[in-house]
């Protein structure tokens, strides 16, 4: 039996996706893509069609098959994030990233691959340890360490022994279902997890905190929580190729602090960018 349909997402957690789900993921994909509207979606998973990367050795949980960064906005978010930090700190950042609700690693191998230093935290056991897999076998194991723990307490334990990170990485979880639900907003109130408090220890410890979020959600929260913090706010868009509209525009949200703002800009700030689905831009 496939391991997709009414499975509640808390069990989803545990259902393992290997090489045997291969087939059923790229059904899985093309029937999402058929349902929205985008007959050639296909998901990349750390740099690979979804399929070849199950092939390959690289597991997910079916949860994380919703859940997960697409590969294409994970290689966008750890280049901006780069690229901001060098404005905001005359490049002086040393790259470090603690990845709060690290899931099965997209993020995480993203960030590793543009150079950085990663500690990543998730607090489900099987997603840790299917995590380390995906690490070990990009190479990855000697730049990411893993840990089966409370995000936000190691965050708040990071701050509170003075380490020095370069980037707090956010991508929480939501309340209830994992069910995007378009006819609304998505509202900070409908993660699990109070967000505030977050960006504004994030950016305690950190020159820059970036928040991933549903691409409903509403732009005018955005600029309050950025104004609470007493940071700027730069909010990107991204277009995955192929994607469909309701889950191609993904945006992800970096707040920074500086003399400067973010690279010369200030305030809330909107930039729209193009990907292919493995994760260049496109001008
Ligand atoms: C939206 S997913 C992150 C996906 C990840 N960015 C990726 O690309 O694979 C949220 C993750 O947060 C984890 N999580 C939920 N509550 C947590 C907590 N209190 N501390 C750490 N991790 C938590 C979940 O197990 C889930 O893997």
């Amino acid at each position: 039996m496939l391991p997709f349909g009414p499975i509640p997402d808390a069990l989803g957690r545990d259902v393992i996706l290997s090489g045997d789900h291969a087939d059923a993921v790229l059904a899985y994909c093309h029937a999402m893509g058929s349902k929205f509207g985008s007959p050639g979606y296909l998901r990349y998973l750390f740099g690979l069609p979804v399929n070849k990367a199950l092939l390959s050795g690289y597991l997910m949980t079916q949860r994380a098959l919703r859940e997960t960064t697409p590969h294409a906005c994970a290689e966008e978010i750890a280049r901006t994030a780069l690229e901001l930090l060098s404005c905001l700190d005359g490049g002086r950042e040393d790259g470090s990233v603690l990845d709060v609700f690290a899931g099965v690693g997209q993020m995480a191998y993203s960030y590793a691959k543009a150079g950085c230093r990663v500690q990543a935290v998730d607090n489900d056991r099987t997603t840790v340890d299917i995590a380390v897999n995906n690490m070990a076998l990009a190479g990855l194991a000697s730049v990411v360490e893993y840990r089966l723990a409370d995000g936000p307490a190691t965050l708040a334990s990071a701050v509170n022994t003075d380490r020095r990170l370069s980037i707090v990485h956010l991508d929480p979880p939501w309340r209830g279902s994992y069910q995007y639900d378009l006819t609304r907003p998505f509202m900070l109130e409908d993660l699990a997890v109070n967000v505030q408090e977050l960006v504004r220890l994030g950016l305690e410890g950190a020159r820059l905190v970036v928040l991933n979020l549903p691409h409903n959600a509403l732009s005018s929260q955005i600029d309050d929580l950025a104004a609470l913090a007493g940071c700027n706010a730069l909010v990107q868009y991204q277009y995955v190729a192929d994607f469909p509209a309701s889950f191609g525009q993904a945006p992800a949200y970096f707040f920074g602090r500086s003399g400067g703002g973010h690279g010369g800009t200030t305030g809330y700030q909107e930039r729209h960018q193009r990907l292919t689905v493995d994760g260049q831009r496109v001008n």
